[in-house]
């Protein structure tokens, strides 16, 4: 639950637009443009969960790979902490690599199968704490796959012995390493067997209560953030239609879009 409602807000969106080139031709010029972020503006409280909802092709994973730097703007702003970083150098960026953070949507191909889960898991650590010795880092791994509900003695395992809600909990446990204050959460469940979807959003409700943290929480399906969520936006085709309360969202829904997407959710 967020803290305060009238602090300053841990991210703001304004006026963002994320334009891709079509290129065509025989000197493959630029014909057009693919408008997957186009002027979105929103604000996440700390400690809160934002739910990000639309069709696929909405423009989610565009918005969501901009705030953590993937996707470079064509106009707008983003702001952390009141602060603009979505005109910062890499350098510059560097301090938010730790406090922003993601989970991808499928965590089959996310996790390299060539490493061990304590070299996917360590990897950032590596990088942001250098100074950290090796058996620091195996132990901090060992605490964190705990922490998600492994075994903290599979760390020298790979990707394929584990199964998709695994994985998942392992893309997780990468995310958190560094010690994250806002994940970005990519339709996390949305690859997993719906008997696992809701142990893992469990699982990331817990993470929230017990560390503090900030979700955009992405998924094409509003059943899914309906559960997870404080505020909900619905986007379609680059732009955000309704933003709402969750509440206000499933029991009032404004826009026709949303209504749309309510009547495709199966009653459970
Ligand atoms: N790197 C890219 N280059 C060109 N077009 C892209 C790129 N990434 C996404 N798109 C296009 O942007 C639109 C939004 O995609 P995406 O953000 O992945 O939507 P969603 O996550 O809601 O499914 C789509 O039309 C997609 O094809
Ligand atoms: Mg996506």
């Amino acid at each position: 639950m967020p803290a305060s409602t009238d602090a300053a807000p841990i991210l703001e969106v304004e006026h963002l637009k994320v334009y891709f080139p079509i290129l065509g031709g025989v000197f493959r010029h630029q014909v057009g443009e693919v408008k997957a972020v186009d002027d979105v503006s929103f604000t996440v409280q700390r400690g809160e969960t934002v739910g990000l909802v639309g069709e696929s092709g909405s423009g989610k994973t565009t918005l969501g790979r901009a705030i953590i730097r993937l996707n470079e703007p064509t106009a707008g702003v983003i702001k952390y902490e009141g602060k603009v970083i979505s005109d910062l150098s890499a350098r510059a960026f560097w301090p938010y690599r730790k406090k922003i953070q993601i989970i991808f949507q499928d965590p089959y191909n996310s996790l390299n199968p060539r490493l061990s889960i304590f070299e996917i898991v360590g990897e950032a650590l590596e990088i942001h704490f250098p100074q950290m010795s090796r058996a620091d880092r195996r132990e901090r791994v060992a605490g964190l796959l705990k922490q998600v509900g492994l075994q903290p003695e599979h760390l020298d395992r790979y990707p394929h012995e584990f199964s998709g809600g695994q994985r998942q909990r392992i893309g997780i446990a990468r995310a958190l390493a560094v010690g994250p204050e806002f994940i970005v959460c990519d339709e996390p469940v949305s690859a997993l067997d719906v008997s696992v979807q809701a142990q893992i959003v469990n699982l990331l409700q817990d993470l929230q209560e017990e560390l503090g943290l900030t979700y955009l929480f992405i998924a094409h399906d509003l059943a899914v953030v309906e559960h997870i969520s404080d505020h909900v936006l619905v986007m379609n085709q680059g732009k955000i239609v309704e933003a709402a309360s969750a509440e206000a969202i499933y029991e009032n829904p404004q826009h026709e879009y949303t209504r749309k997407l309510l009547a495709a959710v199966p009653k459970l």
